[in-house]
């Protein structure tokens, strides 16, 4: 691990709106996915009223439309817009990546899905890998020229300390072989976000293109939790009545989100992995914080991406 950690003066309690104070956004435009709910609507929020021209990409167009009337009301930017995005669908994304134009600053990789029973997109892809990691790797591969035009872009990966629940399954993507677990599924996943951003950080650096990833913390008030209750096997401190994490609100949850993507304490920044404003250290065995080694693994990250895109690409079941 590395010795020289970023530390900031922000911390667990950190809001967005504290985050932000005094950094301004104009002439900036963020994306920012799943903006509709929970963390989303308030990193939106957030980068708005810093005056950031912000598009809500989202699945549910009204449910969008209701977060930008809202955002906007708040903060009393109209230049937040709505755009349709489904990423589990790559022909969303498609098409998402195809109306887009000029320079993107900002790009947060925030939505997500967490342990739901098995369920797989029309080419066999198991959901949460589909949702939180191929979608977003196909969305920020596909406006990577955008980003690099924006000399100076930030990538922010919305990731979470579940990845240190399970490696990336290079065997077995898709769990075709090996039971399915929602857990072992949503650590996949977020452990295959933290490996995009090594590899993106690495690959972009050249063109400016700064990547970080996060821990959010656990956010009481948001749409996550969702599929809870249909699984036999969620770790304990993902219970409602778990006293093994400390919880936040979605305005403390969104904090670190923002720092990455505005604040001028990450300029030249990238590469890196983030909880409570603060670069993580090493995961230890029983305390749910900081990065696991196999999830900032180069060699990992480096297989990650081209097995990513050939699913894309082929949009077959695996690579
Ligand atoms: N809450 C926590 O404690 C916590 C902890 C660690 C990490 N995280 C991470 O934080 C991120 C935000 O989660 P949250 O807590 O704010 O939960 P949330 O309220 O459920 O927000 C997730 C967002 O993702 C969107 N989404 C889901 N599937 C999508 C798809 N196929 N295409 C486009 N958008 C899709 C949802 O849209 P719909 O409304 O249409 O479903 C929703 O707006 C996630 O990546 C999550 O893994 C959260």
């Amino acid at each position: 691990m590395r010795n020289d950690r970023i530390t900031t003066p922000f911390g667990a309690q950190s809001t967005a709106a504290e985050v932000i104070e005094g950094i301004d956004l104009s002439g900036r435009r963020a994306v920012v996915t799943g903006a509709s709910s929970g963390i989303g609507v308030e990193t939106a929020r957030a980068l708005a009223s810093a005056n950031a021209e912000v598009i809500v990409a989202v699945r549910s167009p009204q449910a969008g439309e209701r977060a930008a009337g809202d955002i906007a009301a708040s903060t009393g930017n109209k230049q937040v817009w709505v755009a349709s995005l489904d990423l589990a669908d790559p022909a969303s994304v498609a098409a998402f990546v195809a109306a887009w134009q000029g320079p993107l600053h900002i790009l947060i990789n925030n939505a997500g899905i967490m342990a739901p029973p098995l369920m797989r997109t029309p080419q066999g892809w198991e959901m949460q890998f589909a949702t939180n990691h191929l979608g977003h790797f196909a969305l920020a591969t596909g406006l990577h020229d955008a980003l690099a035009a924006a000399a100076g872009a930030r990538v922010v990966v919305v990731s979470s300390v579940g990845h240190i629940n399970g490696e990336v399954l290079f065997d077995d993507i898709n769990f075709d072989r090996h039971p399915y677990d929602p857990w072992a599924a949503y650590a996949q996943s977020k452990t295959a976000n933290i490996l995009f951003m090594v590899e993106a950080a690495k690959r972009w650096a050249v063109d400016q293109i700064m990547v970080n990833a996060l821990n959010p913390g656990r956010i009481t008030s948001t749409n996550l939790s969702r599929y809870i209750g249909n699984t036999s096997s969620s770790p304990a401190s993902f219970e409602p009545s778990s006293t093994a994490v400390s919880w936040k609100t979605a305005q403390q949850g969104a904090a670190t989100s923002v720092l990455l993507a505005a604040s001028p304490l990450l300029n030249g920044v990238t590469g890196r992995y983030f909880e409570d404003c603060n670069e993580a250290g090493p995961h230890q065995p029983g305390i749910r914080r900081g990065v696991a080694t196999y999830a900032l693994d180069p060699g990992n990250a480096a297989r990650l991406w081209p097995i990513s895109a050939d699913m894309l690409a082929g949009q077959s079941r695996t690579a």
